[in-house]
């Protein structure tokens, strides 16, 4: 059995449920600002799933290598490893505002100090710095994604510094030091270059007028760190859910839906009212950029919301995880459908979504799709300009930039 805590308190358990399921239960009395998630009111009969976990305990789940090396270190002591025995590792330090301890554990979330600026100077190396950070951070790494990454607690971040000025004050700091930032890394032989390719597409997301975390590429190109956009400047953190999450659906259906139902329309049920415009403006010119950048891995889970309080107004989270993928897979397509198909679409139906969806009007669309040509014609310059300095990112770079070519030519003219 797991205690499952929101912003700090105590809000129910989770416990496994006949041979491959779950249940939640919240604690009797539990106020409405106690539940896990905007899918999942407190209320008083438990809330049951038939396989594996409810969306937003699924949602953290490391994937790919750093589940593995989790699974390898732990699976030993209990014989076999499954969802709820990763929670049980990584739960205490998570992305988000959902923590989980042991039943008569307190809530200690204490990640170990990393200074950002050596890693980004990467004094040690490419790989064998990410075997060290994955060392010491992977078991306060509740985060998911398959690209292997940690979180880490960074010295001279904002967050600790308030913390410090609050205790000098006499004031209480926050009882949990979590972690400040997310280092990503890449593996040669499959994707080459894959930090630098993730930091110019934020670039040019930065440059369509987007929220952007800062993200800061390592001087060898061997990691990205991303400032978390969920850590508050007192310690305490955010709510974060993703579209998973707010589709019911499953890590392993992440590429189940299309960009008009699953994240546009589902947007709005769940955005706060006031903010909407603003809001589903943003998340169109998201699309339109995957379609620009031939991003082929827009799915479910790098679509997010934020909010600060659970019952309040939600917001669309910044920025994340934008990469030209059709650098590694020339044949990619979408990950989720739009007009039925993954097929790349034209400019006029990314326009067509823009007024049906997104409460764009045509003059409105149309500026989108050129402000996004123009972001792109300004990030290739410093892509140019990288390339130049580092050769070993030439061929990549010439990829992305003949990606974003058609992408362009294609899908914004
Ligand atoms: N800056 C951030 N602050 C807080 N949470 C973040 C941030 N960036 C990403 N996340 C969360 O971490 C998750 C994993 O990050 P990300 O999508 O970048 O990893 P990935 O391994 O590239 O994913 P994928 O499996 O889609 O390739 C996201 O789905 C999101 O929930
Ligand atoms: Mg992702």
């Amino acid at each position: 059995m797991i205690k499952v805590w929101t912003d700090g308190s105590e809000a129910g358990w989770l416990d496994r449920l006949g041979e491959r399921g779950s249940v939640f239960l919240y604690l009797p009395g539990a106020r409405a600002e106690r539940a896990v998630s905007v899918t999942m009111p407190v209320r008083l009969p438990s809330w049951e799933t038939r396989f594996g976990l409810a969306p937003i305990f699924e949602m953290n789940l490391p994937e790919g290598v750093l589940r593995e090396r989790l699974r390898l270190a732990f699976a030993k002591a209990t014989g076999t490893f499954d969802d709820l025995d990763l929670l049980a590792i990584v739960g205490r330090s998570q992305v988000g505002r959902i923590r989980y301890t042991g039943e008569a554990e307190s809530l200690q979330e204490d990640v170990p100090f990393q200074s950002v600026d050596e890693i980004l100077a990467s004094r040690r190396g490419g790989g064998d710095l990410f075997r060290y950070l994955i060392e010491k951070f992977a078991a306060y790494s509740g985060i998911s994604g398959v690209q292997p990454k940690v979180l880490v607690r960074d010295e001279s971040s904002a967050a600790v510094l308030a913390e410090a000025r609050a205790a000098a004050r006499g004031r209480t700091s926050p009882s949990h030091k979590g972690a400040t930032h997310i280092v990503k890394f890449w593996d040669a032989n499959e994707f080459p270059q894959l930090a630098a390719n993730e930091h110019f597409c934020l670039r040019a997301a930065e440059r369509c007028g987007l929220d952007v975390p800062r993200h800061r590429l390592a001087e060898d190109g061997a990691a990205l760190v991303v400032d978390r956009f969920d850590l508050r400047a007192d310690g305490t953190y955010r709510g974060c859910e993703d579209f998973c999450v707010l589709n019911a659906r499953r890590t392993d259906e992440k590429y189940r839906g299309s960009y008009e139902g699953s994240v546009l329309k589902r947007f709005e049920q769940f955005a706060a009212p006031s903010e909407l415009p603003g809001d589903l403006e943003r998340l169109y010119t998201l699309i339109a950029l995957n379609c620009a950048l031939r991003n082929g891995d827009a799915h479910l889970k790098n679509f997010a919301i934020v909010y600060e309080e659970v019952w309040g107004e939600a917001r669309l989270a910044p920025v994340f995880d934008l990469i030209t993928t059709a650098v590694y897979l020339p044949a990619d397509k979408m990950a989720l459908t739009l007009n039925g198909t993954t097929r790349w679409p034209d400019a006029k139906a990314l326009e067509r979504l823009g007024t049906t969806r997104a409460q764009c009007a045509p003059a409105k669309a149309r500026q989108i799709l050129q402000r996004i040509a123009d972001a792109l014609a300004d990030t290739a310059r410093e892509v140019r300009a990288y390339s130049k300095e580092h050769p070993e990112f030439r061929e990549v770079g010439e990829a992305m930039l003949s990606a974003w070519r058609s992408g362009q030519a294609h899908s914004l003219q």
